[in-house]
């Protein structure tokens, strides 16, 4: 199996080119089906999350041509499944938004439930109330979600709490509904407005997305687009804590710092310099590392994509942080693994406390989903030794080239497959 091996130590210096968005490529893909003109698309990462959306969309007849490594060609006027169940499908979360694209298109389709990250309980039972809302038929059988409509008709939504997913899906079908809808309580997420203005450039009435009531004025009919995804500020926000855990300067390129501003005054708040100009963000961390609370929250607040990365940085810092997760109820589980480092961290319920420590030690880590993957590779980083790091194919699915963009920054980390490689490493680093 392959792992990482890590020597940590060195100060993260440099800069790193930022890609886009993967949770925002994965709705614009799954809407890009909603035409059966043509689509490009530009900027997609190349991450396992899309990779396994498009196989699947192969699978049910959508024509797909990689144009580069980021760009893509797809065409959905053959599709020839309206039942989606291949094991590519199961094992994302992101499959759900063939439910919105398809039910708005063909008023009909059956797609196995969601996988993902398991970081709690993931319910859906706003989407399904947003379908119902709009007149479809929904019913949960041997694993599928079976939707159905005759027509679909504008609606006033009240979403019950803030969901990204479920806002995403009900834009979807009520772009394509008879008559207006109205979600209220909407997720303000930069992917959602990106979602909003992908469907906008391919003809739909799509306004306010980025407050929290979105007005949907349906169309018969979508046409074909070329679009850009914007950059990913979870990527951007992980390298930016990467040069607070490593006491590094790294300059995080082709971003939108905007949609980087909690991150940001979060990372001056324990110390860091951040310097912002059009599209970079520069964090540079000289200082010792100072205390803080946060807590999780839908954007703009402190997103839960990023607090496993501050928790690693917290428990680097002088005193007691308090770090409160609201959005999953499962996401403390990188915890154990950074304590065999050596932190110091107690967690109640949905509150971790942690004590800053002055300095990791290297030990043989699992990595127990995608977000804490990464933050507990920062923490190998910063480690005084060696770290290994099993179970690395979470990662894989939310950052491109990981390893590659951290060895430009100067970090020592390689992938091995056997224990041969691993003291070839030992070797070349010791
Ligand atoms: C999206 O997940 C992202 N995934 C997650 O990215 C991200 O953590 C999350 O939004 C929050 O920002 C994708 O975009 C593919 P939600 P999603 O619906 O849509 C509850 C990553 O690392 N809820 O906003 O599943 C739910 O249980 C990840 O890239 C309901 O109760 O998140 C959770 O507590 C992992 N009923 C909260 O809402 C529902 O019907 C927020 O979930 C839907 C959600």
């Amino acid at each position: 199996m392959e792992q990482y091996v890590i020597k940590g130590g060195n100060p993260l210096v440099g800069e790193v080119e930022i890609g886009g968005a993967k949770n925002a490529a994965l709705p614009i893909i799954a809407a890009s089906l909603m035409t059966n003109d043509t689509v490009h698309i530009d900027n997609i990462p190349d991450v396992r999350d899309t990779d396994v959306l498009l196989k699947s969309i192969q699978t049910m007849g959508v024509f797909v041509e990689r144009t580069g490594r980021h760009s893509l060609t797809i065409n959905a006027s053959q599709i020839q499944h309206l039942v989606v169940e291949d094991d590519n499908i199961k094992k994302i979360r992101a499959s759900y938004y063939l439910i919105g694209a398809l039910l708005a298109k063909y008023k009909r389709v059956e797609v196995a439930l969601p996988g993902g990250c398991n970081i709690g309980s993931r319910a859906i039972d706003l989407h399904i109330k947003g379908f119902r809302a709009l007149g479809a038929e929904v019913t949960i059988e041997h694993g599928l979600i079976k939707t159905k409509a005759e027509r679909l008709l504008g609606s006033h939504i009240y979403m019950d709490s803030v969901s990204v997913g479920a806002t995403i899906n009900v834009m979807m079908a009520a772009a394509m509904a008879e008559g207006t809808t109205i979600i209220e309580n909407a997720a303000k997420e930069p992917h959602v407005v990106d979602l909003a203005n992908f469907l906008n450039s391919m003809g739909a009435g799509i306004k306010g997305a980025g407050t929290d009531v979105i007005r949907i004025k349906g169309v018969p009919k979508l046409h074909g687009t070329d679009y850009t995804i914007i950059p990913d500020q979870i990527e951007a926000g992980t390298y930016m804590f990467a040069a607070a855990i490593t006491k590094g300067d790294v300059t995080v390129k082709n971003v939108i710092p905007k949609h980087l501003e909690s991150i940001s005054a979060k990372l001056l708040e324990i110390g860091c310099e951040v310097e912002e100009s059009d599209d970079a963000v520069r964090v540079v961390s000289s200082k010792p590392l100072q205390h803080t609370h946060v807590k999780t929250l839908p954007y703009p607040g402190f997103p839960t994509d990023m607090q496993p990365q501050i928790a690693v940085a917290l428990a680097l810092s002088q005193g007691t942080s308090i770090v409160t997760e609201t959005i999953f109820d499962n996401r403390f589980k990188y915890v154990d693994e950074l304590t065999r480092m050596g932190a110091s961290i107690k967690v109640e319920g949905n509150t971790a406390i942690i004590s800053g420590v002055n300095k990791y030690t290297g030990a043989s880590i699992t990595v127990p989903d995608l977000r804490a993957g990464a933050a507990l590779i920062l923490a190998a980083l910063a480690a005084d030794g060696y770290s290994t790091v099993e179970e690395i194919q979470y990662v894989a699915r939310g950052y491109e080239d990981f390893h590659l963009k951290l060895q430009s920054l100067g970090a020592q980390i390689e992938v091995v497959d056997s224990e041969r490689a691993l003291q070839k490493f030992k070797l070349k680093t010791g």
